[in-house]
């Protein structure tokens, strides 16, 4: 019994590691689009403001923020979640990508 404890937790643990690069887009796509939608408008049932029409330097200062527990009490905590998930992302290229995405 206990063996096979120790295999499924090593299998979990090669999953978490092959897998620990994501790109911007899988963790929009997986993380981020429940709250803040497919295009960044946001959702009031989730609180979450609109982000079309920001600059990317804009966005990218939010999640600077974000980063360094400055405001953003609610996206702090969800930041916590996703990288206990193993979704690390930065700022910067986080910020460009939803840029780009936004004002498609
Ligand atoms: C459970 C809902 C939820 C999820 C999931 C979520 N957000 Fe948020 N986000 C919010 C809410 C609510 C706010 C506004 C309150 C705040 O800033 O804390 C916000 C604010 C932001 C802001 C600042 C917007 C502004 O104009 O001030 C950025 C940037 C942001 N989120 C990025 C992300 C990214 C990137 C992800 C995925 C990795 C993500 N969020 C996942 C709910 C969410």
């Amino acid at each position: 019994m206990k063996n096979v404890i120790f295999l499924s937790l090593s299998l979990f643990l090669a999953t978490l590691s092959a897998n620990d690069k994501y790109t911007d887009e899988q963790i929009y796509n997986k993380m981020c689009i429940e709250c803040h939608s497919f295009d960044g408008s946001g959702n009031t049932e989730k609180l979450t403001p609109s982000m079309i029409g920001e600059s990317q330097e804009e966005i990218e200062r939010s999640l600077v923020e974000i980063e360094n527990d400055k405001d953003h009490v609610i996206m702090k905590h969800n930041r916590t979640k996703i990288l206990e998930m193993g979704m690390e992302y930065s700022a910067k290229s986080m910020a460009e990508y939803m840029h780009t995405r936004f004002t498609k």
